[in-house]
């Protein structure tokens, strides 16, 4: 990789970020700048020491109070993994990806340690399934950055928990352990564009937050990203309920996507994992 940190953040973000110069070429850096999601793999095998190895450094992640409240199923199951496929079929790539793997949350350890030791599990409330989420969360991220330092390339998967329920019995998750998203890897077959993201102050505020530039912010986004990544006309989602706009940014197509209820069916899936939600 030989792009500049200071080169990556300008594509991403569309703006000049003053880099120390010892950290333009710093690989974990420019290695997380770099990030871009792949969905198309070569027939190259993940060796499963490899695959084993970035499992364990994405396990290194920090979890709150110590608790490791998140683990992980590797579906190497050619015909479990077509089955999980089977339910998603406007993502095809997922049956041939050389990796799938499903990252749970998992409160269950720490209720059963309660138990093992005769103590309450005095923690039977929503932040209790929310930390669980946190920290496989930053697994997660911890395996995409891992994956993409061994060469290899990753995409989540939020969309196995559409099929939250099927896709817990057929990996065997009891309760107090839910999906948080799929994973595919493998050896990227192409090489992928960086996806824009909205400018930095729409991240980073300074001691307040702050989003007096929000339209500002969005016209612009909009702007930029529809010359690097202009999104199909043909494509405008329910053109039928929408109309058809003359310029279709990502505002709009992000704005009709939500426009529609998802997985309004997942908070159920939760509590019959026996969660409390509130
Ligand atoms: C939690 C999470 C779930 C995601 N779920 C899906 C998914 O179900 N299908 C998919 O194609 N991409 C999925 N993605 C990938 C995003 O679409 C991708 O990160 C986004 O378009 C930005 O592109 P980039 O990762 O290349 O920067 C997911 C990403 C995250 C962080």
């Amino acid at each position: 990789m030989s792009d500049t940190l200071s080169s990556l953040i300008e594509a991403r973000f569309g703006e000049r970020v003053e880099v120390p110069g010892a950290l333009e070429r710093d690989p974990e850096l420019t290695g997380l700048a770099a990030h871009r999601s792949h969905r198309s793999f070569t027939s190259e095998p993940v060796p499963p020491a490899v695959l084993r190895a970035l499992l364990a450094a994405a396990f290194s992640a920090p979890a709150k109070s110590d608790l490791q409240q998140s683990c992980v199923v590797h579906v190497s199951d050619r015909s479990d993994q077509e089955r999980i496929a089977a339910l998603i079929p406007s993502m095809p790539w997922i049956a041939g990806a050389p990796v799938l793997l499903v990252f749970c949350g998992d409160n269950r350890r720490i209720r059963r340690i309660c138990e093992l030791r005769g103590t309450p599990f005095a923690n039977d409330h929503f932040d209790s399934f929310f930390n669980a989420a946190v920290d496989t969360g930053l697994v997660m991220a911890g395996f995409i950055r891992a994956a993409q330092a061994a060469g290899l390339g990753c995409c989540p998967l939020s969309v196995v928990r559409n099929h939250a329920a099927e896709v817990s019995r057929m990996l065997g998750l009891p309760d107090y352990v839910f999906p948080v998203a799929g994973m595919v890897a493998g050896y990227p077959a192409k090489e992928r564009r960086i996806t824009p993201r909205l400018p930095l102050d729409a991240f980073v505020h300074d001691n307040c937050y702050d989003d007096s530039g929000f339209e500002r912010w969005i016209a612009s986004y909009d702007a930029r990203r529809h010359v690097m990544l202009p999104l199909n006309p043909d494509r405008q989602r329910d053109p039928a309920r929408f109309g058809r706009a003359e310029f279709y940014g990502w505002s709009e197509d992000k704005a009709r996507q939500v426009a529609v209820s998802e997985r309004g069916d997942f908070g159920e899936f939760v509590r019959s994992k026996r969660f409390r939600l509130d």
